[in-house]
């Protein structure tokens, strides 16, 4: 039985890492794709989902539009984080497919009620339009199965300001309504909150794209090296894995931009696995809020891990993974995948 999921992303280099991991997981279906703003406009995110539904040869999957700003402030996006269009160096065919006619939010609270306790909500970008659902039907959290968000910073610097996580940055309104209609859910609702402080413990490297090309049967072999020049294209055969080589190859250099190496958090295809198989993660309940008003410490997620708010804990952090076994599955899952949709033409013996 194949598990059904919803995924509000903000496509996004890693979110497309997360999309193309659900895609290439057996045991995942997904059902619906909100278009969250955020990395870029939401307009380019739900071109991006639909490019990469395309050259993934996938079945029709409804993708819907998102709000075009977050729910009080302006929308601001990282091309410098993510690219001009939001998948780094990659650039896909521009898309057949059409959008869905209703609004991620309609989606989002249509499927729900359509499938009640059957599925599984995965946020990858800022949490705008799982707020506006949460709005139009305020018995969401018992309705789906489970909630994992990729957002927040805890015991752990920020990566938008010294305390912002960029997904809360974006929203911090959303992320408080999202994090306060889950206060009075059940606590076997509870969302399970992969935050900064194990996000960047999952560091793609280059032998990474190696190894994920090699089981593709991709050859020659994927040779990314922090000695290259800054944006060198791939020249794999394997298409799937020439747009991953070129979308991650940009993460590289930026991650290395900003003094952490060269290496790429893969925060979503974490969250992505974890949506799927919640063993992966070791986890504590804490009560979640998200700061309104500070002046230098605006859209901070705080957890109260002792209870000394008095309120009842509202959210499942992610303290502990293996990232050694997650980045496995990654490469096993996308590798398979990337050869089954373009397998490896053979060579003619002489
Ligand atoms: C989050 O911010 C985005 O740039 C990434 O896609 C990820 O979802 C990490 O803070
Ligand atoms: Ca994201």
């Amino acid at each position: 039985m194949r598990q059904q999921i919803i995924l509000d992303v903000d496509t996004g280099i890693d979110d497309s890492l997360a999309l193309l991991y659900l895609l290439a997981s057996p045991d995942a279906q997904i059902v619906g794709i909100a278009a969250t703003a955020g990395n870029v406009p939401a307009a380019q995110v739900a071109v991006n989902n639909l490019a990469w539904l395309e050259v993934c040869r996938a079945p029709e999957i409804e993708v819907a539009l998102g709000a075009p700003e977050p729910l009080a402030i302006p929308l601001r996006t990282t091309e410098d984080t993510h690219g001009p269009q939001g998948i780094g160096y990659a650039e896909l065919p521009p898309p057949t497919r059409a959008l869905s006619e209703r609004t991620a939010a309609e989606m989002w609270v249509a499927l729900v009620r359509a499938h009640p306790g059957e599925l599984i909500g995965l946020c990858t970008g800022p949490l705008t339009n799982l707020a506006l659902a949460l709005r139009l039907e305020p018995a969401l959290p018992r309705l789906l199965k489970r909630l994992v968000i990729m957002g927040g910073a805890f015991n752990h610097p920020g990566n938008t300001t010294p305390t912002n996580e960029w997904n809360v940055h974006v929203d911090p309104e959303a992320a408080k309504e999202v994090f306060d209609a889950f206060s009075a859910a059940p606590a076997d609702r509870r969302p399970l909150v992969c935050a900064l402080d194990i996000t960047e413990t999952i560091e793609m490297v280059p032998k990474h794209l190696t190894l994920l090309a090699e089981r593709a049967g991709s050859v020659p072999a994927e040779a990314v090296s922090e000695a290259d020049h800054d944006g060198i294209r791939s020249t794999a055969p394997n298409p799937l894995v020439r747009y991953i080589s070129d979308a991650v190859r940009f993460y590289f250099e930026f991650h290395r931009q900003y003094d952490q190496g060269y290496i790429a958090h893969m925060h979503d295809p974490f969250a992505a696995a974890v949506a799927l198989d919640p063993t992966l993660a070791v986890t504590r309940p804490a009560t979640v809020d998200v700061e309104l008003t500070g002046t230098l410490t605006r859209a901070t997620t705080v957890a109260d891990w002792a209870g000394v708010w008095g309120r009842e804990p509202n959210a499942d952090i992610v303290i502990g993974t293996d990232p050694a076994a997650f980045f496995d599955r990654l490469i096993t899952r996308v590798g398979d995948f990337a050869r089954a949709v373009y397998p490896p033409v053979e060579r003619k013996a002489r």
